[in-house]
């Protein structure tokens, strides 16, 4: 298993390109399965979630070809309706399948999916939501199976009992090609939607209300091919923007989109950042100021991201003061939590809330990712401590951030891969 080795103690400065968002990629690529006509996509994210999913569309019988480092042309029908264990446990993503596949074929068998361990995750919103448009549903050996008595999906309202990202998103693709009119209310409102439903109209899809906590979609028979560019990630500006921040550098992300990042820019600016922004870049300054403390709870989009939260962590950790960070979205998300104080960060975990007491400095030291967000607060923490950090089972990592190496060192950060 491949490990980064760190040494910690660099500012970080210089700029830094963002790339595609990877939870707005993986929606749109499985969303080319509503068509059988070309899809180009742009902008699209060098990550292993990303392959998994042009691997889930071949295995439904669709071709792609890469146009260049970061275009696909995705091509053909889907003829199988199986999302298998063998690549669904590598990604839990992989149930943005059903939704599409249902709608296109009417029907589907998806294995229950795995991915990160964070919490137990289930998937009974997108059934719930799927039923509403008249998909029947079992559950055997593992696997959701979807029907449809008359081989399609019907129009109807759903109220989302809890907002889920990737429950509406299923839900939108589903919609899309249902008979009627579907209304998602308590949507959730993260910039992925929104450039989902772009993607979606892009298509020919009739889609409102992105954005808001009420999304309505008039079905259409068919969708066309298009092509579209998928958003800038604004987990990976984030981690930067903090990478950059807890070792009093300065960083200019090029290509982001600071809209998409209010709550996380307002927390910075909190913490005592020197922050500008412009059309698509966000410049941050560090250079000679404290760290102050910020307090943090999590939330659905426009709140603080909960993907954003390890990483803060770890600016909190090396702020000059106490603080919290509470955790609403899913349980068990603490994990980087141990490994973190095993660096000497002053950490202690009651209930979904941390408390933090800032200490000058953390020292290097050997450690485990268990998630992907916890793997970049890992990282981060060894750029900022002091001697040397070796980060084990970074597999996590290359499920969601570029050329991470390549971005670190660019910034005047050590960091080499050590592949085993
Ligand atoms: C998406 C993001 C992930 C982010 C999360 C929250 C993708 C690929 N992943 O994950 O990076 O951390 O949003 O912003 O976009 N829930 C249920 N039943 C369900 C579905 C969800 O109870 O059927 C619960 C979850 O356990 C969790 C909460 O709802 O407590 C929110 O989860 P959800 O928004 O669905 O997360 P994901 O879409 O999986």
């Amino acid at each position: 298993m491949d490990k980064f080795t760190i040494v910690g103690g660099k500012a970080l400065e210089g700029e830094v390109t963002i790339s595609g968002a990877k939870n707005a990629a993986l929606p749109i690529i499985l969303g080319t399965m509503l068509t059988s006509e070309p899809v180009v996509l742009h902008n699209v994210p060098d990550l292993r979630d990303v392959q998994t999913c042009f691997k889930l569309l071949t295995m439904m019988g669709k071709s792609y070809e890469r146009l260049s480092d970061n275009s696909y042309r995705i091509t053909g029908k889907v003829t199988s309706n199986v999302a298998t264990y063998e690549l669904v446990k590598t990604m839990r993503a992989s149930i943005l399948a059903l939704g599409p596949l249902t709608a296109y074929l009417g029907s589907a068998e998806v294995s229950l999916p795995g991915g990160c361990a964070i919490g137990a995750r289930p998937v009974d919103l997108h059934v719930k939501g799927l039923k509403e448009l008249g998909a029947l549903f079992e559950l055997s050996d593992g696997y959701i199976r979807s029907s449809t008595p008359d081989g399609k999906l019907h129009g109807g309202t759903i109220l989302m009992d809890k907002v889920s990202v990737t429950g509406t998103e299923n839900l939108m693709m589903a919609a899309a090609l249902a008979e009627g009119t579907s209304v998602i209310e308590n949507a959730a409102r993260e910039p992925e939607i929104v450039d989902l439903a772009i993607f979606l109209r892009a298509m020919g899809a009739q889609v409102s209300g992105e954005g808001s906590d009420r999304i309505v979609i008039e079905g259409v028979p068919s969708l066309h091919g298009c092509e579209h560019s998928i958003v800038a990630d604004r987990i990976e500006t984030g981690t930067y923007l903090v990478a950059a921040m807890a070792s009093h550098g300065q960083v200019t992300c090029l290509h982001a989109l600071p809209q998409t990042l209010e709550p996380v820019i307002a927390k910075l600016r909190q913490a005592n950042a020197l922050i500008e922004i412009s059309d698509d870049r966000i410049y941050l300054d560090m250079r000679g100021r404290d760290i102050k403390p910020v307090d943090i709870i999590t939330a659905p989009h426009p709140g603080f991201p909960t993907d954003m939260q390890a990483q803060f962590m770890v600016l909190n950790a090396v702020a000059s003061g106490s603080s919290s960070v509470t955790e609403t979205i899913f349980e068990n998300r603490f994990m980087h939590v141990p490994e973190l104080i095993r660096m000497g960060a002053h950490l202690s975990i009651n209930g979904n809330t941390v408390y933090c007491e800032g200490v000058p400095h953390l020292q290097g030291a050997q450690v485990m990712a268990t998630d992907l967000r916890a793997s970049a607060s890992l990282v981060i923490a060894g750029l900022v401590a002091e001697g040397t950090t070796v980060v084990d089972r970074i597999y996590h990592m290359d499920r969601g951030y570029e050329h991470i190496e390549r971005k670190i060192r660019a910034l005047g950060g050590t960091i080499e891969r050590i592949s085993g």
